[in-house]
């Protein structure tokens, strides 16, 4: 799927000015494009990639993913859009702490109605693309930063989303392992095509990128 996104700007409210968190700006992703945006702390990054995927609206512009125009949809409306066609990756893995490395990828496919044994065999399949097979029954305390971002990321593939945006995600991991994660992504996002949009510093990624993108101040 195609992202493009025309004119959108974002001002945060604050008690004696409004931060202006992101200028206009407009850009269109290709579809199964790899594209890594970059800039200093506070350039507006994450809040980019959280208006492109639908989990902040703009405070002006329009976004389409697809043909879908997201910023008009009502909350449940966009909720629904973005499970079936947007995954996201996050620097702090997110993973649900009670539950196995199979659970936490399983989980949300049985939010989606997909029978357990199914979720399951799935979860093992993801996994196991993410070169964790064997890792099945781990906890995330029992698993390396790197491998539990790879839980997170077979989480979110597994759901096999057109769309997939990731915010540093391979801030908290060491260079081998942040390699590794990107060469994975990149790997996934050329056998499925998938729109792959990335927030990093890591200049060492940038070569897995299509196109590199560098926001300005505000
Ligand atoms: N919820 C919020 N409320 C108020 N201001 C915010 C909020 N989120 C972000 N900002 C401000 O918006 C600007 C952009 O923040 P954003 O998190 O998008 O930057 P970033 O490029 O992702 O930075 P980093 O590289 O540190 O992650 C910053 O000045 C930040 O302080
Ligand atoms: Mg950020």
């Amino acid at each position: 799927m195609q992202v493009r996104a025309e004119q959108i700007t974002k001002t945060y409210p604050h008690a004696n000015a409004p931060v202006v968190a992101l200028s206009p700006i407009s850009l269109t992703v290709a579809e199964g494009e790899f594209l890594i945006i970059t800039g200093a702390s506070g350039s507006g990054k994450s809040t980019l990639l959280k208006i492109l995927g639908g989990l902040l609206a703009p405070s002006a512009g329009k976004v389409w993913v697809g043909k879908q125009e997201i910023t008009h949809l009502t909350d449940t409306a966009l909720t629904l859009f973005r499970r079936k066609s947007i995954g996201f990756i996050f620097q702090d893995f997110n993973l649900l702490p009670v539950l196995t490395a199979l659970e936490n990828v399983a989980f949300g496919l049985q939010l989606q109605d997909l029978p357990t044994r199914q979720a399951k065999e799935k979860a093992r399949f993801w996994l196991a693309e993410v070169g964790l097979a064997g890792k099945e029954k781990s906890l995330p305390a029992q698993l390396s930063g790197g491998q539990q971002q790879r839980v997170a990321i077979a989480r979110a593939l597994a759901m096999c989303p057109q769309v997939l945006i990731a915010d540093e995600p391979t801030s908290s991991l060491d260079a081998q392992n942040a390699l590794q994660i990107a060469e994975i992504l990149q790997k996934l996002q050329r056998e499925t095509q998938t729109t792959l949009v990335m927030a990093t510093h890591d200049t060492r990624l940038y070569p897995f990128a299509d196109r590199l993108l560098e926001l300005g101040e505000g």
